[in-house]
């Protein structure tokens, strides 16, 4: 086999390290744990079936429904532990929070500790598992509050609210037929494809934009009938297509796979929604906030993207529980900055059979 010129994620850390002759390391070490810990569930989800991995977590062996009240997968618990256990050696967190534990994971005693927290949802999209379609695990990091740096105290739940563009870090990996890591430092966004014979991430897309303008959206369109006027508003659009108002036609997509959706956007554009909707007013959205919304919306947005609730950017949201849902709107830069002007409009109204509610009347309900 010819020797690879490709840049390895670890050569690409340490270059763009020496831009920072300041720098610990200790950022550099905790990306590559991360991605250690990425190529191992990339291993476990390859193996499927043989591996004995698929299928629903019993109950016995630790719990089969999260914090969320959502159905533990194997796989959702497997891939929990590969993050925790491949990170919580190296003393470069000062805790982590994660979708399947209900509150943050200390670093045992006999670890040092360090100054990042890592947030992660450990398999995005695992009710596809079963049926071979493509996972992920997403991920973010922040910096731990000062006095929990200083004291080495346990972390709590306040530590993490912080809003996304506090971010360090944040990106994915997909499990798709080729493993990739979407990474961004903040300064841009670089793709790495596993490389199955070295073992190594190697750096195949750097400097990736998401395209300003798409002809796709992607959204759960089962969910419909309990859309704000708003979202409504835009996917008929999208649907009436050449004859309708944006005069093109559209494609739709839905993987349920987050991340794969993500991953697409961030190669050929397109819009994602999973907006905040009427279906359980106790759920305010249906993804998560804090290890799932910010870190994409992160990637997005150096990537020249946009992410947005809808109403405000996502990264300017500041957090108020850690398992806190959101409505999620994300990709290409024209179609958010559509749907967010839409969400601006005034609203139309609740009682259409009363002229004075009617839109852009004055009394239009709020
Ligand atoms: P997770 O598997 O981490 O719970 O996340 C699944 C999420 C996300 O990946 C996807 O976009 C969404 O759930 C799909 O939801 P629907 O089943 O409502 O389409
Ligand atoms: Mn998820
Ligand atoms: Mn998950």
């Amino acid at each position: 086999m010819p020797l690879s010129r490709r840049t390895t994620l670890t050569q690409f850390l340490i270059e763009e390290r020496r831009r920072f002759p300041d720098a610990s390391g200790d950022f550099n070490a905790l990306i590559l744990d991360v991605a250690l810990a990425c190529k191992a569930i990339a291993r476990s989800v390859a193996f499927g079936e043989l591996g004995g991995v698929l299928g629903g977590h019993a109950a016995a062996e630790g719990g089969a429904v999260n914090v969320q009240g959502e159905t533990q997968q194997k796989l959702d618990v497997l891939s929990n532990e590969v993050f925790i256990r491949m990170n919580e050696w190296g003393g470069h967190l000062a805790g982590m929070a994660s979708e399947e534990m209900a509150a943050p994971r200390q670093i045992p005693a006999q670890y040092p500790r360090g100054k990042y927290l890592l947030v992660f949802d450990p398999l995005d999209g695992s009710s596809n598992i079963d049926v071979n379609v493509s996972v992920g695990s997403v991920f973010s990091v922040l910096r731990a509050p000062h006095d929990a740096i200083e004291q080495g105290r346990d972390v709590s739940e306040a530590d993490f609210l912080q809003p996304g563009s506090q971010q360090v870090a944040a990106g994915y990996a997909l499990y798709g037929p080729t493993t990739m890591l979407i990474l961004t430092v903040g300064n841009g966004v670089n793709g790495f494809t596993l490389d199955p014979n070295l073992g190594e991430f190697m750096l195949t897309h750097p400097g990736l934009r998401v395209p300003a303008e798409t002809q796709e959206f992607a959204i759960n369109a089962s969910n419909s009938r309990f859309w704000e006027t708003p979202v409504k508003r835009y996917v008929d659009e999208c649907l009436a297509g050449k004859t309708g108002p944006r005069g093109k036609d559209f494609n739709m997509r839905w993987i349920a796979s987050m991340v794969a959706e993500a991953h697409r956007i961030l190669m050929r554009g397109g819009v994602f929604m999973y907006p905040r909707d009427t279906k359980d007013p106790g759920k305010p959205g249906r993804l998560r906030l804090l290890y799932e919304a910010n870190p994409i919306a992160m990637v997005m947005e150096q990537a020249g993207g946009r992410a947005s609730t809808g109403r405000e950017p996502m990264l300017g949201v500041v957090p108020t529980a850690l398992h806190q849902r959101i409505g999620l709107v994300f990709g290409s830069r024209s179609e958010v900055e559509r749907i967010e002007r839409y969400h601006a409009e005034p609203q139309p109204c609740k009682d259409p059979a009363n002229p004075l509610f009617a839109e852009r009347s004055l009394f239009r309900a709020a």
